[in-house]
């Protein structure tokens, strides 16, 4: 046997594990383009300092959207700066898709409304989109959950889900 002759056990193996690899990598190629699905990195991004002159986080067009989206989802999008979400308080029905958009004019902040799935942090750069439904009525804090100065313990505003 010389030197280069692969024994004929290890190259069945070999074999093997290259076909697994292969079907690792294909499964991961497969899901990707058939489903959509792309790596955490890739999100959009938006300039934290010209927040006011953006189209969608102008100063006018926070809150609660007028008009709802294709599938009947509200969209809610908020400035978080020190230290305050804006606008202060929102009001959105229960029941229904809501589609958190949100933004940073400053720092990395955090926004959580407890008992609900609503949580994500919001990197300055960055649109953080949550979608969340909110079963019940009442009154909810949203919190900021990522430190983000002096004033992170006071920073927070009201959701009120009506029936
Ligand atoms: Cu904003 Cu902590």
């Amino acid at each position: 046997m010389s030197r280069l002759e692969i024994d004929e056990l290890e190259r069945k193996w070999l074999s093997v594990s290259l076909a697994m690899i292969g079907l690792f990598v294909g499964a991961i190629v497969v899901t990707a383009v058939s489903q959509g699905v792309h790596p955490p990195s890739h999100v959009e991004t938006i300039d934290s300092a010209s927040l006011h002159l953006s189209q969608e986080f102008a100063e006018d067009k926070l809150g609660v959207q007028p008009t709802p989206l294709a599938d009947g989802s509200l969209q809610v999008r908020l400035v978080a700066g020190r230290y305050g979400f804006y606008p202060r308080e929102i009001e959105v029905p229960a029941g229904r898709r809501i589609v958190f958009r949100m933004a940073s004019m400053d720092v990395l902040h955090g926004a959580h409304i407890p008992m609900t799935n609503m949580s994500t942090m919001i990197v300055p750069g960055y649109v953080s989109e949550v979608v969340s439904v909110f079963p019940k009525p009442g009154e909810y804090p949203m919190l900021c959950n990522e430190y983000c100065g002096l004033g992170h313990d006071h920073m927070w505003s009201k959701v009120t889900v009506i029936a």
